[in-house]
């Protein structure tokens, strides 16, 4: 097992649905460490550089609406895995096909409005993308290594 970090956002419809403590409890419940944390309302630059693989798909608009349409919290968390650990948590992308009691099935809307597939928790899919996303999103003296 290798110590990884990884990136999360707790995206706008969980923020507003005051989700945030249940969602932070299901990953520290998981031994995944928070160690860092901003709250952010995000711009379009942001959702385009956080999602540069999804730019030419058809949904890029509505994802990017959903995206920008209120405050997020991101987290950078640290722990074994950590990048399948919190993948495996999140649940699958579409939140009726999430499995039982993960964040996504506890705490995304089953019954999607025509739009963006709004889906509470942003995970970085590779430790790759998580290094690109927490140098985008943090600056190194704002990530709080645990000395206890
Ligand atoms: P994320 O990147 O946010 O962790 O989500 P994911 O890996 O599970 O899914 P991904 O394929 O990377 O898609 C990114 C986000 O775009 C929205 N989406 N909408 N309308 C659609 O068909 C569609 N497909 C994806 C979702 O908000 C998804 O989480
Ligand atoms: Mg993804």
């Amino acid at each position: 097992m290798a110590l990884e970090k990884t990136l999360t956002i707790i995206k706008p419809d969980a923020v507003a649905a005051n989700n945030i403590g249940n969602i932070v409890a299901l990953i520290e419940a998981a031994g995944l460490r928070v160690i860092a944390a901003k709250m952010l309302h995000m711009s379009n630059k942001h959702t385009e550089v956080l999602y540069e693989e999804h730019k030419e798909r058809p949904f890029y608009a509505s994802l990017a609406g959903y995206m920008t349409s209120g405050p997020v919290l991101i987290m950078v968390l640290e722990g074994e895995n950590a990048v399948s650990t919190l993948r495996n948590i999140m649940g699958a992308t579409i939140p009726k096909d999430a499995e039982i009691g993960s964040i996504r099935n506890l705490y995304a809307e089953h019954e999607q409005k025509d739009g963006a597939l709004e889906n509470a928790i942003h995970g970085s899919d590779s430790s790759a993308s998580a290094q690109r996303e927490i140098d985008f999103f943090f600056k190194a003296d704002e990530i709080c290594p645990r000395t206890r």
